[in-house]
């Protein structure tokens, strides 16, 4: 998918999660230079943690690079093992420019 936010566009949490299989990562690739195309617009992904307050993180891919990142679940450790905590991902707002992003989910989109 071809992503394009101008703006104020943005993008709010969620899971890219169709159909009855999901392949478990997916690549998101930056195709605008942060700062000079688009200010805004950071990739922020959030960690939902079983009784704990989310945890946000946030990535600035520059021109060309990729971010891969859970579609849904990612394995932490825990004090017992691993668990799986819930990920959401998402576009915080463009201040100025457009940002354009490649989107490459594994699964099928029904
Ligand atoms: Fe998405």
């Amino acid at each position: 998918m071809l992503l394009r936010y101008g703006p104020a566009g943005y993008n709010c949490l969620h899971q890219d999660v169709y159909g009855d299989l999901t392949f478990p990562l997916q690549v998101l690739i930056m195709l605008n230079t942060p700062d000079v195309d688009f200010t805004g617009g950071e990739s922020v992904f959030v960690e939902q943690r079983p009784r704990q307050q989310s945890r946000a993180m946030v990535a600035r891919p520059g021109l060309g690079e990729a971010v891969v990142f859970p579609v849904r679940h990612r394995p932490k450790q825990g004090a017992r093992g691993h668990h799986r905590v819930q990920m959401r991902h998402g576009v915080s707002a463009v201040h100025t420019g457009e940002r354009h992003v490649l989107g490459v989910i594994f699964h099928d989109a029904r």
